[in-house]
C-alpha cells in the first residue's frame, strides 16, 4: 500500500477547498478559496478531524502530487480540458444541475457527456481508493460524483462509504427523465448511508429504489429515512440538513472591527434608511432577477423611496462558459442598469452590484449591517447564505425574506417566506420586512438565530457520521 494510504477519514468532492487560478503568463498560479456552499460547510468539519480531501483543483490539465495545506492533505484529481467540458460543464452542470433543480431550464441529455461522467467518476474512485487507509471512512459528496460509491466499493470493500447530496433530489417524475437513471441509483447504492437535506429527497430515493431497481425498502419513522435491502448488505437513507459554523460567524459579527466596517459600509452607501442585501453565486436557480424586478416595481409604484433604500447584490462568477450563465449575467446587468438609470442619482445608485467574490471579513460586515436579506431561489438544496445572515443577527436586528423553495425554509420558519414565482408575494414580503415593527422583527430574528446556533455544521456532520459508523 502506498505512503499516502494512511488516511482514516477521506472526503471526496468534485472540487478541492482551494482552486488553482492559472496565471496569465504561464507562471505557477495562485490558490484561492473555492466557491459554493459545499466548501463553506465541509472545510471546518474536515479541519477539525485532520482528514484528507480528494478533488479537482479547478483548472484543467494540472498534474499535482498530494500536498498538505494548513493541516489538510489534499489529493488533486486531474481533468483534461475535454473532461471539464463534458463531465463538469456538460453532464454535471447542463444535465444534472438543471434536472435536479426542478428543470428551471431544460436539461441536455448527451451520450458522450455521460460516458465522460463515468470515466471521471472512476478516476475519483481510484484516487479515493489510493488515499484511504484499510477500513477507513470515506465520505463522497454531491451530484458530480454519484457513481463513485459503487465504483469505490468494488475497489475497496473494506471501506465504510457515505454519500451526501448537496442539491435537491428531484421529484421522481423528473428523475425518471434521465436516460441513465438506473446507473445513477446503482452508483449511489454503493454507499452504506445516502444522505439528503430534506425528508422529501430521502422518500423519493426510497421510492425509486423500489420502482426502478425492484429493491425492498422500508421507511423508518416520520423523517423520510429508511433502509434498502440489497441481500448481502443494506443501505441506510436519511435526511441531514446541512448548516454553517454558526459560532464562528456569530463571534465575528459582534467583533468591534466588524461593527466598525458595517458602519463604514453604510456611510459609503450614502447612509440610507434601509439596506437590502443579496449574496449568491451568479446562478439561474437563485432568483436574482425576481428580487430586482420586485425592487423596480416597488420603486415605480412609489412604495419604496429611492432616496431611502439601497440594494447591494453580490454575485460570485460561476460556470461562466455555459451559455445559460452568460445569458443570466447579461440579463441581471441589464436589470441593474435599468433600475439605476431610472432611479439613481449622480454618485448614488440604488443597486450596488459586485460581480466578484468578496472576502469573508467584508461579507460578514455586509451581513451584519444589512437591514433586509433577500434570498429568493426558485429551488435550492439548503442555501447557506440565509443561515449565515441569521447567525450574524443575534441581537435581533435585521430581517430575512426567504423563498419557500430553499431547503432552509424548512428550518427558518419565522422568515418572511415567499413564493419566488409570485412577484406580488415577493413585493409584499419585502415591504413587510422593511416596515415591520422592531419588537416583532426582533422576536422573529432571535428565534431563527437560536435555531441556527444549535443546529450548526458540526451537528450536521456528527449526526451523519454517527449513523454511518453505527453498526461497525
Ligand atoms: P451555493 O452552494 O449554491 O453557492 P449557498 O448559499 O449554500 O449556495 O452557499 C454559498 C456560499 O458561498 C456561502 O458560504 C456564501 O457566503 C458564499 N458566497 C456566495 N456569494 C459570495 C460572494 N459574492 N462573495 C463571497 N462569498 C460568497
Ligand atoms: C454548489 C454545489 C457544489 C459546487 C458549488 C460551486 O454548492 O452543490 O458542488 O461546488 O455549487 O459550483 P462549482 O461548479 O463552481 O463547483
Amino acid at each position: 500500500m502506498s505512503e499516502t494510504s494512511s488516511n482514516e477519514f477521506v472526503v471526496v468532492a468534485n472540487r478541492l477547498p482551494v482552486d488553482l487560478e492559472a496565471s496569465p503568463d504561464g507562471g505557477p498560479g495562485v490558490w484561492r478559496r473555492s466557491p459554493g456552499g459545499l466548501v463553506t460547510a465541509l472545510e471546518p468539519v474536515l479541519r477539525s478531524v485532520a482528514g484528507a480531501w480528494v478533488g479537482w483543483p479547478g483548472t484543467p490539465d494540472v498534474d499535482l502530487e498530494p500536498f498538505v495545506e494548513e493541516g489538510l492533505t489534499l489529493h488533486p484529481v486531474q481533468l483534461s480540458e475535454a473532461e471539464v467540458t463534458e463531465y463538469y460543464e456538460g453532464f454535471s452542470n447542463a444535465t444534472l444541475w438543471p434536472l435536479y433543480h426542478d428543470a428551471v431550464i431544460a436539461p441536455t441529455f448527451d451520450r458522450d457527456w455521460w460516458r465522460t461522467y463515468e470515466k471521471v467518476n472512476r478516476r475519483f474512485a481510484e484516487a479515493a481508493a489510493r488515499a484511504a487507509a484499510p477500513g477507513a471512512t470515506v465520505w463522497v459528496h454531491d451530484y458530480q460524483l454519484q457513481l463513485v460509491p459503487r465504483m469505490l466499493r468494488d475497489l475497496r470493500p473494506d471501506l465504510r462509504i457515505g454519500y451526501f447530496l448537496h442539491i435537491p433530489f428531484p421529484p421522481t417524475e423528473l428523475f425518471l427523465q434521465l436516460p441513465w437513471r438506473k446507473e445513477i441509483l446503482e452508483g449511489l447504492m454503493g454507499a452504506d448511508l445516502v444522505g439528503f437535506h430534506l425528508p422529501g429527497g430521502a422518500e423519493n430515493f426510497l421510492y425509486l429504489a423500489r420502482r426502478l431497481l425492484d429493491l425492498p425498502s422500508s421507511p423508518r419513522g416520520t423523517t423520510g429515512g429508511g433502509t434498502i435491502d440489497l441481500g448481502d448488505r443494506r443501505v441506510r437513507v436519511g435526511a441531514y440538513p446541512i448548516s454553517i459554523d454558526s459560532t464562528q460567524l456569530r463571534d465575528q459579527s459582534v467583533a468591534a472591527a466588524t461593527k466598525l466596517r458595517a458602519k463604514e459600509i453604510r456611510a459609503e452607501l450614502g447612509d440610507p434608511e434601509t439596506i437590502l442585501l443579496g449574496v449568491d453565486r451568479l446562478d439561474y436557480t437563485k432568483g436574482i432577477s425576481v428580487r430586482l424586478e420586485a425592487l423596480r416595481e416597488l420603486l415605480v409604484e412609489g412604495t419604496l423611496d429611492p432616496e431611502k433604500v439601497v440594494m447591494v447584490q453580490l454575485a460570485t462568477p460561476s460556470r461562466e462558459r455555459l451559455s445559460a450563465y452568460a445569458t443570466l449575467r447579461d440579463d441581471i446587468e441589464r436589470q441593474v442598469g435599468n433600475i439605476n438609470g431610472e432611479f439613481g442619482q449622480l454618485g448614488r445608485p440604488v443597486v450596488h452590484y459586485l460581480h466578484r467574490p468578496v472576502d469573508r471579513e467584508e461579507l460578514v460586515a455586509m451581513y451584519t449591517g444589512a437591514d433586509v436579506m433577500v434570498v429568493t431561489p426558485f429551488r435550492d438544496g439548503m442555501n447557506l447564505v440565509a443561515k449565515e445572515y441569521v447567525a450574524c443577527h443575534g441581537d435581533g436586528s435585521g430581517a430575512l425574506v426567504l423563498s419557500e423553495f430553499a431547503g432552509a425554509a424548512a428550518e427558518l420558519r419565522r422568515a418572511h417566506v415567499v413564493n419566488p414565482h409570485d412577484l406580488e408575494d415577493v413585493k409584499r414580503a419585502v415591504v413587510s420586512a422593511v416596515g415591520e415593527e422592531r419588537a416583532s422583527a426582533a422576536r422573529r430574528m432571535r428565534s431563527m438565530h437560536r435555531h441556527v446556533m444549535t443546529h450548526d455544521v458540526d451537528r450536521w456532520a456528527n449526526s451523519f457520521l454517527a449513523q454511518l459508523t453505527e453498526d461497525r
